[in-house]
């Protein structure tokens, strides 16, 4: 089993970063200079370390390439004002990422490898940490089956990465949601509550068409009748009907987002008052046409706060009341802010200084 003392560090002799690099805007296109890797095999997790960013080798027959066994994590550091780096709500990524871990039969990640690891990966990369609202270092901590056979088996060999990349604000403008009432993105008894690989894979189609319809993202619905809002793309979504935030209660079908939980510990604080429960679309539709809807948003590590502006329900588009600095989204997404750069006092406990 590997030790803290046991995550070695070699140093890149050259660095890619640059001031243009950093402040970038496009998700997902830069990656840091360095990355944690760790492999697993006779029942434990051997040889971490962190090493220059570089490509993997792989054989054909690597396991997960055939039956997705690969679970991942999307989680945040940021700069605070007074320069220090913060990873955010690292327990309860770690939490998530172990539920995803067993469900898909996968190698668990002991908390002080997952800890350490961050903490090292995150240091040793601290000069790619963004400043700046809406900026921060996106931190990718995934696991694979990387044993090399063709039978359909559960894997023995697995390895365990985090590599980091700087981000901006992932939507620019205001989403627009078409209500899927046809695919499915999870069914109960399935994997919708784990981050693994193929339930993103399986979403890619149905969203492709909604994308040509001239939406952003499906809002995805129960996959038995889909009569029950479930979530969006890399998103829970939440809404504000009657000054009352309403949300759907997770299940084994709805990922149990971080910035989610957050957001309803924060509302009490915020002065508002929340519910987690079921929303049927007819619900939903009903508020639409009322004009009580007030607030719809996403909330994801990636998106933090995303308004919403127009939901589609069977070809109708209804318009949303556009995001004032007054409305709750805006005021629960600077409190966020505002705690994960020290602007705000940590109450909870989510950030860890690295
Ligand atoms: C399917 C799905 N739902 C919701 C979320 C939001 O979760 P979090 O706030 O932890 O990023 C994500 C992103 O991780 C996601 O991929």
């Amino acid at each position: 089993m590997a030790k803290l003392e046991d995550i070695t560090v070699l140093k890149s002799t050259s660095t890619r970063l640059s001031k243009d690099l950093v402040e970038q805007n496009e998700f997902g296109a830069v990656i840091s200079d360095h990355m944690f890797i760790a492999d697993y095999h006779n029942q434990d997790w051997h040889d971490a370390k962190v090493i220059p960013y570089s490509d993997l080798s792989l054989n054909p027959a690597t396991l997960a390439l055939h039956y997705g066994q690969s679970v991942f994590e999307g989680m945040k550091a940021f700069r605070m004002k007074d320069g220090k780096i913060s990873i955010y709500r690292i327990q309860k990524h770690l939490q998530r990422f172990n539920r995803s871990l067993e469900r898909m039969c996968m190698p668990t990640v002991p908390e002080y490898l997952f800890t350490e690891a961050l903490k090292k990966v995150v240091d040793v990369d601290r000069n790619w940490v963004p400043e700046g609202e809406g900026h921060s270092l996106y931190i990718r901590p995934f696991v694979f089956a990387s044993e090399a056979r063709f039978g359909v088996k559960i894997a023995e060999e697995y390895k365990f990465i985090i590599f980091s990349g700087p981000v901006g604000p992932y939507y620019g403008t205001p989403l627009k949601l078409k209500v899927e009432t046809h695919y499915s993105r999870a069914i109960k008894g399935g994997t919708g509550y784990a981050k693994c690989a193929g339930n993103y894979g399986a979403s890619f189609y149905p969203t492709q068409l909604a994308k040509s319809e001239g939406y952003d993202q499906v809002l995805w619905t129960d996959g038995k009748e889909h009569k029950y809002i479930e979530e969006s793309g890399t998103m829970n979504v939440m809404f504000v009907v009657d000054g009352l935030l309403i949300t759907p209660a997770t299940s084994d079908s709805i990922l149990d987002g971080v910035t989610r939980d957050s957001i309803l510990q924060l509302t009490e604080i915020l002065g508002m008052k929340h519910e987690e429960r079921k929303i049927s679309v007819e619900e939903l539709e009903s508020w639409l046409k009322s004009g009580k809807l007030q607030e719809a948003f996403g909330a994801g590590t990636a998106a933090v706060v995303a308004p919403i502006d127009r939901i589609s329900i069977e070809g109708i588009d209804y318009t949303l009341p556009v995001a004032t600095p007054e409305t709750f989204m805006m005021r629960v997404k600077h409190k966020l802010m505002d705690i994960r750069t020290g602007a705000s006092e940590d109450i909870f406990g989510w950030n860890t200084i690295v």
